[in-house]
């Protein structure tokens, strides 16, 4: 091939997709500063052709997004009382590490309510990640307002932004009301979400956040939906889906006819930045700040946790939407599929027939009885 690949060490700074000490050394430094400024390179871009629904595919969402908006403060049952550290003993994390022998591990001497602690801390570390991973959505699709050369896209974007203002508004709540501590933005999510940011190219936007970001959390909210019995944050879940599903169904739609014209090296571009995406996404759910704060040994920790085999499917899981979308857009398949073979390397490429989000909206919404994941 005539096009210039990079290696991992170029796209991700290590070589070894499995290397923990790299994975470690990535870690957030300006964690207690209230703020962050993160250079956003692109252009705003004006359009003169107003004609609505030139994109009808858009134009459906929009108009089902307009009459599809709810309240984050009257719409859920938060007088609901949530009794965390039952929720923890009810379910998460006895399960965690299954069956494997701990005899010679930092966990030999827990006993149930040092299990009840982490199942705990699981909660606080992923509704925050949560939390942070919708203000990330909220200001890209603020900035694919901005940068989209579209009328219907403009338009689109827009409604999305009011439904990440109430994601974030909610987790929010439920962590301040519900919940018993908040962590920082994970290290890798900030990678990934300053990356998106900084990018000049619009449609760069839609791939990280819209159907990789957004695309996991699909998943990963969907997963919790199904696991989760506490009503309050089963109903939150399942509202914030039926939003997301129609954030990441946006992204399928731009992005296919945008990359109907891409040369072979500006697809290798996209492909490149997909992957990037997915190993941020997998170092993120290492919850490396968890052990941490459970005052174990933290390494010690991931080498037992890379080898659970419940949570091995568990990250897989999480990209069964992402691997799906890809296909759809040509990303696995452009370039002698070298997305194909990054994917088959991270072992989650059995998703590629799964069904795409390109419509799959429609089953997500609220008037709904249930979402088709679980
Ligand atoms: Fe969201
Ligand atoms: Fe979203």
């Amino acid at each position: 091939m005539s096009i210039d690949e990079l290696s991992n060490a170029e796209l991700l700074g290590r070589d070894d997709l499995n290397d923990l000490e790299a994975i470690l050394a990535v870690s957030a430094s300006d964690q207690h500063e209230a703020i962050k400024a993160v250079k956003d390179n692109a252009e705003a871009i004006f359009t003169w052709d107003y004609e609505k629904g030139a994109r009808p595919a858009l134009n459906k969402l929009y108009e089902k997004a307009k009459v599809s908006m709810w309240n984050g403060e009257t719409d859920l049952p938060w007088d609901t009382v949530v009794d965390q550290e039952q929720v923890a003993r009810d379910d998460m994390a006895l399960g965690t590490f299954g069956d494997m022998d701990l005899s010679r591990t930092p966990f030999a001497t827990w006993g149930d309510d040092e299990w009840a602690n982490l199942g705990m801390e699981f909660q606080n570390w992923s509704l925050s990640q949560f939390m942070h991973g919708e203000q990330g959505a909220l200001i890209c699709t603020a900035k694919i307002v901005e940068t989209v050369p579209w009328i219907d896209a403009k338009y689109y974007a827009s409604t999305q932004v009011m439904d990440e203002a109430r994601h974030v508004e909610v987790f929010a709540k439920y962590l301040d009301e519900k919940m018993s501590g908040h962590y920082p933005i994970n290290a890798h999510l900030k990678m990934l979400l300053d990356d998106i940011i900084e990018d000049s190219r619009w449609d760069m936007t839609y791939l990280g956040m819209q159907i990789m970001v957004e695309g996991l959390a699909l998943a990963a909210f969907g997963f919790m939906h199904a696991m989760v019995e506490e009503p309050l944050l089963k109903q939150l879940l399942r509202y914030v889906m039926s939003d997301e599903a129609r954030h990441v169904a946006f992204g399928v739609l731009s992005l296919q006819e945008f990359y109907a014209d891409l040369s072979d090296k500006e697809m290798l571009e996209r492909q490149e930045f997909a992957y990037e995406a997915s190993i941020r996404m997998r170092d993120r759910f290492l919850q490396q700040e968890v052990w941490d704060r459970m005052g174990v040994n933290v390494k010690e920790a991931l080498q037992l946790v890379v080898q659970d085999p419940g949570r091995v499917i568990f990250q897989q899981m999480l990209f069964s939407k992402i691997v799906p979308n890809c296909k759809k857009l040509g990303l696995l398949d452009r370039n002698d599929g070298w997305l194909r073979r990054r994917y088959e390397e991270m072992g989650v490429i059995q998703f590629e027939d799964w069904v795409d989000t390109g419509d799959e909206y429609e089953a997500f919404a609220l008037d709904n009885a249930a979402p088709a994941t679980a």
